[in-house]
């Protein structure tokens, strides 16, 4: 044992004495101390002047009154609002927003002590935090390096779902590979933006548009993509940008506004990398809807859930080509209540758990990114299997009406069962390459802790 080890001993002794002791008098939580810290953390960036929580927490003041919905909330893991099972299968992600349980139990405990106030005399300040309707990385990454905007929509207070496709031209002179992207519906437009699609078009020999791929997808409470720093997503040059947009007159969930929104405009923020990164990176990432269950062409007729009752949907994809799984996301309407990924590994038989959102709700769409070292890397022949269920019953809070048939279709009221996947598309000497290098990582981690 060298010094350090014996200092670490003593210290560790000297803290357990001290948990003995203070297990007969249960530690005191106040908002000036760890509360408030564990809000002001995870919570304000929301909750604030400005932001899109319904209500502020910036204060003592402002949070006290609602200190039991708080607990109630955060015990169930249903705020912050990231659905994603703790335990199963991946859980190392970028932009998890997830607390860790010591934390939950912190502020359960702080509201089990009448969620007192602390020390009069060390006030806790609210964190100083950027406009809230700035862009989600500028933290990280600076304003994006190009902004696209969809044409301005006029949307009423209410009525059907409206979708407006049209193009815009990207506005880049050469071939860019993408960093990060945000979309972003401007002001009060977040409420009635039930997604918008963007793909990218480029120019034939002819003259004509033909579709290159997709550029992103943006649903209700996505925070954005990032794509993995040795891949290259594809931004041609001169190509044109084509917006599907679909909203919902009237908005969803408690921060519907329920008036008439004019100039609805939705943004695109495009981080990229430097000119010619392509050529120092090898491979290719995309993202594309994976069908759940049936063919693109006839999910719309087959997918159908009786009144009061349920559903569940599968659907089976390989590669002929070793890939990468950089991030998945369910994708479903407001009767879809939990989704899965797993991998069927057809050489050992065995299956996989990826990734398990047992809570999902239609307000808060992410895109799980799996952290690079850990996200699956899978051989030609393996096979991906997602799994979706629905339930139509009154028990599901997100059911507008539980006595409708409801079938697969494009409308809030209709219900999908796809997933975005971004795949990075490899060949057998990277899939080689990669799983060389993760397990050079493990090794010398092991190593290091000897
Ligand atoms: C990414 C933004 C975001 C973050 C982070 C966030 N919230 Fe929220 N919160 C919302 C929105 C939007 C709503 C209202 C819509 C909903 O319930 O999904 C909400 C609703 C709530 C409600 C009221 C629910 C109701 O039934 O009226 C409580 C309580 C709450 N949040 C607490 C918290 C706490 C505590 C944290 C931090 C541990 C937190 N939130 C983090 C956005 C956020």
């Amino acid at each position: 044992m060298n010094n350090t080890h014996k200092f670490l001993g003593i210290a560790v002794a000297t803290l357990l004495a001290a948990t003995v002791q203070a297990q007969h008098t249960e530690p005191v939580v106040t908002y000036n101390g760890e509360a408030g810290r564990i809000i002001n953390e995870n919570c304000v960036v929301c909750h604030r002047e400005g932001g899109i929580g319904p209500m502020q927490f910036e204060s003592y003041e402002q949070v006290r009154p609602w200190a039991p919905l708080i607990q109630f909330k955060v015990a169930n893991r249903e705020m912050p609002p990231y659905a994603y099972d703790q335990g199963i299968g991946i859980q190392d992600l970028q932009g998890d927003w997830r607390l860790q349980q010591a934390d939950i139990d912190t502020l359960v405990a702080w509201v089990n002590q009448g969620a007192p106030l602390g020390d009069p005399d060390s006030p806790l300040l609210a964190p100083e935090l950027g406009d809230p309707s700035e862009w989600n990385f500028v933290a990280e990454l600076g304003a994006p390096d190009l902004v696209i905007a969809s044409i301005p929509i006029d949307i009423p207070a209410d009525g059907n779902d409206i979708w407006d496709n049209h193009y815009v031209p990207s506005g880049v002179t050469a071939d860019r590979c993408i960093k990060a992207i945000q979309v972003k519906p401007r002001g009060e437009a977040k409420s009635v933006v039930h997604h918008a699609n963007s793909s990218i078009e480029v120019f034939n020999e002819e003259g004509e548009l033909e579709r290159h791929s997709q550029l992103t997808e943006y649903a209700m409470g996505k925070w954005g993509e990032l794509v993995p720093a040795d891949v290259c997503r594809t931004l041609p040059s001169n190509s044109m940008v084509r917006w599907g947009i679909h909203m919902f007159p009237g908005g969803l969930g408690s921060i519907a506004p329920g008036t008439v929104i004019e100039d609805n405009v939705v943004e695109i923020g495009l981080w990229l990398h430097p000119l010619g990164y392509e050529k120092e990176v090898g491979y290719s990432q995309d993202l594309r809807q994976y069908s759940i269950q049936f063919e693109r062409s006839e999910r719309e007729v087959k997918l159908v859930i009786p009144p009061n009752g349920y559903q569940m949907t599968q659907g089976f994809h390989s590669f002929d080509h070793p890939v990468r799984i950089d991030s998945f996301q369910p994708h479903g309407h407001l009767r879809l209540v939990a989704a899965s990924l797993e991998i069927f590994h057809p050489t050992t038989g065995e299956i996989e758990a990826i990734s398990q959102i047992s809570n999902w709700s239609a307000t808060w769409h992410h895109s799980h990114l799996y952290e690079p070292d850990v996200a699956p890397l899978l051989p030609e022949g393996d096979v991906l299997v997602l799994k979706q269920w629905y339930d139509n019953t009154a028990a599901n809070p997100n059911n507008p009406d539980p006595d409708q048939w409801v079938v697969g279709g494009s409308r809030t009221a209709d219900e999908m069962t796809h997933a975005w996947i971004a795949v990075t598309h490899l060949d057998d000497e990277g899939y080689e390459k990669l799983l060389a290098e993760r397990k050079e990582k493990l090794t010398r981690a092991v190593a290091g802790n000897d």
